[in-house]
């Protein structure tokens, strides 16, 4: 038996993506501040779903995700990473990017991005500690929404 809180990261590719995204969903305040409903796109599971990871516990919990795509122009594109609220900083938000690194620079990836409200101060310390650069885009999500572009080039 494994310990009970050891976490196994699953690729979308082996799951249900239509019952992985509904189950997501349901649970999303568990993982979320601010409403990021409508950045769930089905799109997100079924055609680019062969780069999300679901972290699932011992108890088959979902207990943190990943969303992105690698581009025609090869950059990894991170769309939403999530770590449930009693789940943080337990080292799985890096475990789930290193997964998602991987998985890029397999397909040809040099640079990843992800994009971030200037007040997460979390996302924030988290990209900067795992030795992305921010810039500031103004209005990037519409008039008076500035955005954090944060970005940090792959290495093996
Ligand atoms: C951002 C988030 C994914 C980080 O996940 P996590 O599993 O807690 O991160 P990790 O435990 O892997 O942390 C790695 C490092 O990032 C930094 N870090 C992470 N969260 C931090 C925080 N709240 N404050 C300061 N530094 C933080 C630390 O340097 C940490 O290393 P340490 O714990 O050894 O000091 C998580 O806070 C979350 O799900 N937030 C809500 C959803 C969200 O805003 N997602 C980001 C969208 S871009």
């Amino acid at each position: 038996m494994p310990p009970p809180d050891e976490v196994a990261l699953v690729g979308f590719a082996e799951l249900s993506a239509p019952v992985v995204r509904a189950r997501l969903l349901a649970a999303h305040d568990r993982f979320w501040d601010v409403d990021t409903r409508p950045l769930h796109h089905p799109v997100w599971f079924d055609q680019f779903g062969g780069f999300g990871t679901l972290a699932r516990s011992a108890g088959g919990e979902d207990v943190g995700y990943l969303l992105g795509v690698v581009t025609a122009d090869r950059l990894a594109y991170l769309h939403l990473l999530a770590v449930r609220d009693d789940r943080r900083r337990t080292g799985l938000g890096r475990r789930l990017v290193r997964r998602f690194d991987e998985l890029a620079m397999d397909t040809g990836a040099r640079v990843v991005q992800a994009v971030a409200r200037p007040g997460n101060t979390a996302a924030v310390a988290f990209h900067t500690a795992l030795g992305a650069s921010a810039h500031l885009a103004q209005d990037r999500a519409g008039p008076g929404e500035d955005r954090l572009v944060l970005t940090r080039f792959l290495t093996r």
